[in-house]
């Protein structure tokens, strides 16, 4: 079944819910209405070219609940794109238990996952060996710059104002543990965020299993209240010009 719209409205509204009992603000681009956006000149390109803002995903799998994301990109560049030289990224990630991404490495993106509040945030790493699969070696990483060394699959338990960094070529999937975060309609939710080199998502990913998408196919069963990072309008001025 492909990802409703009413489900990508509705978590939209629940990570701002979930934001907002935090205590955390995000910038006033993640709260324009779609009317907004249709208005946005060029001066927001930087929004649209890096695909900042909410990204709700279910990776191809079919199965949002299990396997999909609810992200709100702060700040990200263009590898190679001299009009967007950022090298850096931070990520939001608000995290209903159990919910995670694909299992995947990235080739070159180094990142830190930081568990922000509420509950807990289980981060399961693996190395992959040369091939991309995962290798037996044990290896190690930084928990809040300090030496973690850890055996392959191990999961570290991350609690509010802990992280972990994640190398190039680590196998990684993480969640919001079971039990642990604030509920709402019985499911905790944990805020985490992700600091990173520039990423590229298009082109640097690799998913163990891959579901063929990163972004979703959506099925619109009722109106859209939101754009995500891949479905802005593009700028009036920029129509005309073209
Ligand atoms: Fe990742």
């Amino acid at each position: 079944m492909n990802l409703k719209r009413s489900i990508i409205n509705h978590s939209i509204d629940i990570a701002k819910e979930v934001i907002k009992h935090y205590g955390v603000h995000l910038p006033p681009f993640a709260y324009l209405t779609t009317d907004e956006w249709l208005a946005a000149g060029p001066d927001y390109d930087e929004i649209r070219d890096c695909m900042l803002g909410w990204d709700v995903t279910d990776f191809g799998s079919k199965d949002f609940y299990n396997i999909g994301r609810v992200l709100f990109t702060a700040r990200n560049g263009r590898p190679n794109n001299p009009l967007y030289p950022k090298q850096y990224a931070e990520k939001w990630l608000i995290d209903p238990e159990n919910q995670r991404a694909p299992a995947h490495f990235h080739l070159s993106k180094r990142e830190d996952i930081i568990c922000r509040a509420g509950g807990n945030i289980l981060v399961q790493l693996t190395k992959a060996d040369p091939d991309g699969n995962p290798s037996s070696e044990t290896f190690t990483t930084q928990v809040d710059g300090c030496v973690r060394r850890l055996g392959p699959g191990e999961i570290v338990r991350l609690h509010p104002g802990e992280s972990l960094t994640i190398h190039p070529r680590t196998i990684h999937q993480f969640w919001g543990e079971e039990g642990t975060g604030w509920e709402i309609d019985g499911v905790g939710y944990t805020l985490s965020s992700e600091i990173s080199s520039v990423c590229d998502d298009l082109n640097d990913n690799v998913f163990l299993v891959d579901y063929g998408l990163r972004f979703p196919e959506i099925e619109e069963d009722e109106a859209r209240r939101y754009y995500l990072c891949h479905e802005y309008p593009k700028a009036e001025s920029r129509i005309i010009a073209e």
